[in-house]
């Protein structure tokens, strides 16, 4: 199928296909929009069944990157990177090297960082041959690193503040938090929450990062494909997305959904599900902004580990706005934020444009 015949495809500026035969690299980087600054969004290193589910992911994974860039008011657009995972293991070093030469290309439009399947060596490997690449190192005086620690706070803080407007308390101690992926984010999420007295039950399809998680967090161990149906009271997606779709909606037993994966929904509709079942949505791409916030600040040199920190603490507050407006109108929280970061896009794309 071609790029523009494909339902994801939604007005992206530009797709860029790479092939390096020497490294194995397959590569899709999507820009969605350039409208708020270079397009920032990670890399994916994933194993797809086809080309074309690969392609799917970069269109729906950049078009979140810019709604996500404009509700945390980053000067930056959205664009996102695939990496086909090859058959046999390719030497990681190489494959990197030809990945980063690929970025380069594009000479400052899209900006690299950390996602599911890279890390940050994976991300030095890169900066040897580009500078468009973040998420490599921070100290106390300037932000940066892993994003993985940043998206987690944001998570738990956005968490707090969902349960807070579902039940009048912010307190998590004794709630039951489901948290499905138990990866950088779902890792150091679950961390949080057990120290602040949460109640957790895990599933991660890697048994050994789930049996080792459990007992670290003294967790209830769920099996994969069941965690999403499990009895909680919050449910925290933190592996990949398209997790919510109808059929697992008529299952869902919590009252609040606030995870870290991005493209929870299935489809535009599947907010619209979760508000008719009176399941409250904390919609992805605003509550896991931590990690871009402190990676566009490693970018742009300008900003200390103390910024990053209060420009992710600013997190909860975009969510309440969308949960207020989304009650007082009766329409479903992914829509109010869709709305609210479309405008905020079209409003600069109209000031780059002069009009
Ligand atoms: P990761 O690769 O470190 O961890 C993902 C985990 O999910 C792995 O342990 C994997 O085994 C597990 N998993 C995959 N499919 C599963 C399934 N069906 N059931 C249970 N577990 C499953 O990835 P990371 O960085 O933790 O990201 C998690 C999600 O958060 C992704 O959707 C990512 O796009 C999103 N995200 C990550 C950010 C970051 O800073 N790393 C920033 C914003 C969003």
């Amino acid at each position: 199928m071609a790029t523009f015949d494909n339902p994801a495809f939604d007005a992206h500026e530009s797709v860029h296909f790479f092939a390096d035969h020497a490294s194995g690299l397959r590569a899709i980087i999507a820009i969605h929009s350039t409208a708020l600054g270079p397009a920032a969004g990670g890399c994916r290193y994933w194993h797809y069944d086809s080309s074309e589910l690969a392609l799917t992911d970069a269109l729906r994974l950049s078009r979140g990157m810019s709604y996500k860039n404009a509700l945390a008011d980053l000067p930056m657009g959205g664009g996102k990177a695939v990496i086909l995972k090859p058959g046999a293991t390719p030497d990681r070093a190489t494959l990197f090297a030809a990945y980063g030469r690929a970025v380069n290309s594009l000479a400052g439009q899209y900006i690299t960082a950390e996602d599911v399947g890279t890390r940050v060596e994976d991300m030095r490997e890169v900066a040897k041959v580009t500078r468009y690449v973040s998420g490599l190192a921070g100290d106390a005086t300037r932000a940066g690193g892993d994003p993985s620690p940043k998206t987690a706070y944001g998570v738990y803080l956005a968490m707090k503040e969902a349960w807070r407007f579902a039940t009048g308390s912010d307190a998590l101690a004794g709630v039951r938090v489901a948290v499905q992926g138990l990866g950088g984010v779902g890792g150091a999420l679950c961390g949080l929450l057990h120290r602040e007295g949460a109640r957790l039950i895990v599933a991660d399809i890697s048994e050994t990062r789930a049996r080792q998680t459990a007992r670290e967090y003294s967790a209830l161990l769920a099996e994969p494909d069941e965690l999403i149906s499990t009895e909680a009271d919050i449910l925290a997606p933190c592996a990949l997305g398209g997790v919510l779709h109808a059929r697992s909606i008529e299952t869902l037993r919590v009252r609040v959904i606030c995870g870290a994966a991005n493209n929870q929904l299935a489809n535009s509709e599947d907010g619209e599900r979760l508000r008719a079942r009176g399941i409250l949505y904390a919609p992805d791409y605003v509550v896991n902004a931590g990690g871009i916030i402190s990676v566009a600040l490693e970018y742009l040199g300008s900003g200390s580990e103390a910024e990053a920190q209060a420009r992710i603490e600013k997190i909860p507050l975009t969510l309440r706005r969308i949960l207020e407006s989304a009650a007082a109108s009766g329409t479903s929280t992914s829509d109010i934020a869709d709305h609210l970061a479309q405008e905020c896009i079209a409003a600069a794309a109209a000031r780059r444009s002069g009009r």
